[in-house]
């Protein structure tokens, strides 16, 4: 049966989310994140689900690589910093022909540096979830889920 392959792929400064700037980022981990995935979508799931968090340009961009050459066939991205400053990440998701969501735990449009209401990623994601914690990952997946057709 055909099924589709989700990544959450979360970029610098996102592994210790629950302790770093709580009031900004909010007070779940990545572990509560995946407790609450979990529980929202089910066993069996009505998708597969891999995670992975790097905090280096390259470390992000070489596991969009992996993901097409896996046959990932959708990607949930949090690039953190890189959301408004890589050119670099802009190009790889111009070219894997992946549907993306970007994902932001803070609504980034109202943060006060001008810089963060900037993505050079956007205009190549399906869409843009941003200031709903970690509710935003779930909701992303589900936008994947309803606008992926699976491929095997
Ligand atoms: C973030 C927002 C970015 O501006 C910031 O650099 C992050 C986290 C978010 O999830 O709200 O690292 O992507």
């Amino acid at each position: 049966m055909a099924v589709q392959r989700f990544l959450i792929l979360n970029g610098p400064n996102l592994g210790h989310i629950g302790t770093r700037q709580p009031e900004i980022y909010g007070h779940q981990s990545l572990q509560d994140l995946e407790a609450i995935l979990d529980s929202m979508f089910g066993q069996p799931r009505p998708f597969e689900l891999s995670y992975a968090q790097s905090n280096s340009e390259g470390g992000i961009i070489g596991r969009l690589e992996k993901a097409r050459e896996e046959g990932i066939t959708g990607i949930v991205l949090n690039a953190g910093a890189y959301t408004h400053t890589s050119l670099a990440l802009a190009d790889c998701l111009a070219w894997i022909g992946i549907p993306c969501v970007e994902v932001h735990l803070s609504n980034t449009l109202a943060r006060h540096e001008p810089l963060r209401h900037q993505s050079l990623i956007a205009r190549h994601c399906l869409g843009v979830v941003a200031g709903f914690g970690v509710m935003g990952y779930a909701m992303a997946l589900q936008g994947l889920a309803d606008h992926v057709q699976p491929t095997r």
